[in-house]
């Protein structure tokens, strides 16, 4: 870590604002931070009062640490603030989803398209006996139908909980057991690289054990030859249900706290954490910092390319953008199919203006060559976004000038599942930026640098700390209220540990370094080596296992398995293999480990914990540190000579 802080003190390039982007754009100086800081809740209270209510709160925050209520008795809908509302103000005819499909397809759906699929959908569901408070889980393509069925949840008040198409059968079944959700909607198919994601047939295989369930409705997104099976009495076709619904659903009074969504994430367990958002202050922070740090204009064209599996999709497709009647582009499929101008052509095709992306997929940008965004015209390019992971300022640099054609600005969002929305991010007409810098906290968020034990830290690492409640923090742990306590709340009293490690400069600007848990973030995407572990001793010849990030040129960060195995095992690359793909048939193919390296024993302390800094620094092949509190130090030589001979 010292080696990174070291590298980023070094990056001195500075970016202030175009007076040009200024002039155009929401906010153009600094004072909305000290308007914030002076009277926080005011501050808050203010911005939720562009939000539609239905009843007024009485009272901005009532706070019991850990636990928060937001505009108490405030009664709002989501759906109606992200649909009904444009419809009334004139937008009803402007195009809030630009789709395209994998294969080339296109639809456009307006905000009155929106608003009669989803009431549509939303009488569906209430006909499958959902009620508010229900849970429905959806396991979808990159479709439309998607944004309409979450919008539905939120319309009848059943909360939502989407699970990323790339997750296994066991990961589904699990986070639908976990909610005891009674309806789960999904896909015939999706198209990724020119195949077809069969998540029907991953939802049948979850559904073998979900008893919870009661219907399964599935959206024909390949049709042809393509043929799944439907099972009587529980699975229905969600053109037979829509060509019956009615097309006005009267929305739900919400309470502000009423719970929006769960959506899981990984921890430091072998189990993911049912992540909750309530509705009023979540909407509040997805509305506000789409409008903010992302300038929205209502002429902008905004493509966040996030799938709505993952968090930035609900606060950056779903939430924040539809909040503000915004046009978005929605993308089925993979970057580099049919060729890796997709995403550029996409820009130029639908005349995109602002676009959030991640540090993974600007580096593998970079390593196609910048003669695919060349040989696109992205002129109509004028903010950039990033987040999901630290972005190296190489790759900052190369978005800056090959996308951003030197002229855009890029605001480099820090934030998490748990956050809901944008926490640490440059305001676009404000904010110098600086290469490889999340910059400063967003107005009305108190971020700070820690010690273990609680002391500010003012020049090098330290913890991350949110001081203070926000309206968009998550509300707890599903069904976990000790580990929601435990794990965000406990490190020091009354403030926020978000798990990240990070720096402050001379200028106060913060340079995250990245997970300081056991959590690991690949492309992305964050996995638990636990999570990873749990799976690898599944498999019935492995006894043990550690798992470690190691850097990766792409991902940012890779996964390393180290495996002893039983002796009935046979080392070697057909078992690599095999352990490979047990992993992804448990986990799913984020979590593919890179590499496994297969070991006779684990360093471990004194007190029997995996000394994973030490896996980590062989995995790396760097020189080792102190050893002296090993069990075994000669285990440590024999995997770093085994480690190296693998290498060869
Ligand atoms: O480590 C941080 C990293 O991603 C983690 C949150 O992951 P997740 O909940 O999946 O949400 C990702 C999308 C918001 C954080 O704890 N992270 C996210 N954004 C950044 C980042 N690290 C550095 N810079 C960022 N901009």
């Amino acid at each position: 870590m010292n080696e990174t802080i070291d590298r980023l003190l070094f990056e001195d390039r500075i970016f202030p604002p175009d007076p040009a982007f200024t002039a155009q754009a929401h906010i153009k100086d600094d004072s909305i931070y000290q308007e914030a800081s002076l009277d926080r809740l005011g501050f808050w209270a203010k911005w939720a009062g562009q939000l539609e209510w239905m009843e007024p709160w009485t009272e901005v925050l009532e706070w019991k640490a850990p636990f928060a209520k937001w505009f108490v008795d405030g009664k709002l809908n989501a759906c109606v603030n992200c649909v009904d509302r444009h419809v009334r103000n004139g937008l009803h005819n402007k195009a809030a989803i630009i789709w395209e499909g994998e294969p080339g397809d296109r639809r456009t759906l307006t905000y009155w398209d929106m608003q009669r699929e989803v009431c549509k959908f939303a009488n569906v569901l209430k006909d499958l006996g959902v009620q508010k408070g229900d849970r429905v889980v959806f396991y979808m393509p990159m479709i439309p139908e998607l944004a309409i069925g979450v919008l539905a949840c939120a319309r009848i008040g059943a909360p939502h909980s989407v699970v990323f198409g790339g997750f296994s059968a066991t990961s589904l079944k699990d986070r639908i057991n976990d909610q005891q959700a009674k309806v789960v909607v999904t896909a015939d198919g999706g198209w990724r690289r020119g195949g077809i994601v069969p998540l029907k047939q991953t939802t049948d295989e979850a559904l073998k054990d979900c008893p919870s369930i009661t219907a399964c409705v599935v959206f024909q997104r390949i049709g042809g030859s393509h043929s799944i099976t439907m099972k009587e009495g529980r699975d229905l076709w969600w053109h037979d249900l829509m060509a019956k619904a009615d097309a006005w659903c009267e929305p739900e009074k919400m309470d502000s706290e009423d719970l929006l969504f769960i959506l899981y994430t990984s921890g430091t367990t072998g189990k993911p954490k049912g992540i909750m958002h309530t509705t009023g202050g979540y909407l509040l922070g997805a509305y506000m910092t789409s409008l903010l740090v992302f300038d929205l204009k209502p002429e902008d064209v905004f493509w966040c390319t996030a799938d709505i599996g993952w968090v930035t999709g609900h606060s950056y497709f779903v939430y924040g953008p539809m909040s503000n009647g915004a046009t978005q582009v929605m993308y089925e499929g993979a970057p580099d199919t049919p060729s890796r101008d997709r995403f550029w052509k996409l820009c130029e095709d639908h005349g995109v203006t602002v676009f959030y992306t991640a540090p993974t997929a600007i580096r593998a940008f970079m390593k196609w060559g910048p003669q695919h965004p060349e040989s696109r015209n992205l002129s109509r390019l004028r903010l950039l976004g990033s987040v999901g992971e630290p972005i190296n300022p190489e790759a900052w640099m190369w978005y800056h000038t090959h996308i951003g054609n030197g002229r855009c600005p890029i605001v480099d969002t820090w934030w998490q599942t748990e956050t809901g929305s944008i926490m640490i991010t440059p305001l676009p007409g404000v904010t110098t930026l600086k290469p490889g810098s999340a910059t400063v906290p967003f107005p009305g968020i108190e971020a700070e640098i820690l010690t273990e034990k609680g002391k500010v830290v003012t020049s090098g690492g330290g913890y991350l700390c949110i001081k203070s409640p926000w309206p968009f923090m998550l509300r707890g742990i599903y069904g976990d209220p000790e580990r929601y306590e435990q794990t965000y709340w406990s490190k020091w009293k009354g403030m926020y540990f978000p798990g990240d490690g990070a720096t402050r400069d001379d200028d106060g600007y913060f340079w995250i370094l990245g997970r300081v848990d056991d959590v690991i973030n690949v492309a992305g995407h964050r996995i638990g080596t636990m999570e990873v572990e749990s799976a690898l001793v599944d498999h019935p010849l492995v006894a043990e296992a550690a798992v470690v990030g190691i850097p990766h040129e792409i991902k940012g960060t890779a996964i390393a398995a180290f495996v002893i195995i039983k002796e009935a095992g046979a080392p070697g690359p057909d078992l690599e293999k095999t352990l490979k793909q047990h992993v992804v048939d448990q986990i799913g193919a984020i979590a593919r480990p890179e590499k496994i390296i297969f070991s006779s024993d684990l360093p471990k302390t004194r007190s029997g914990k995996i000394m994973r800094r030490l896996l980590r620094d062989i995995a790396e092949g760097k020189t080792l540190g102190d050893t002296t509190s090993l069990a075994d130090p000669a285990v440590v030589e024999s995997l770093k000579v085994k480690y190296e001979g693998e290498e060869g």
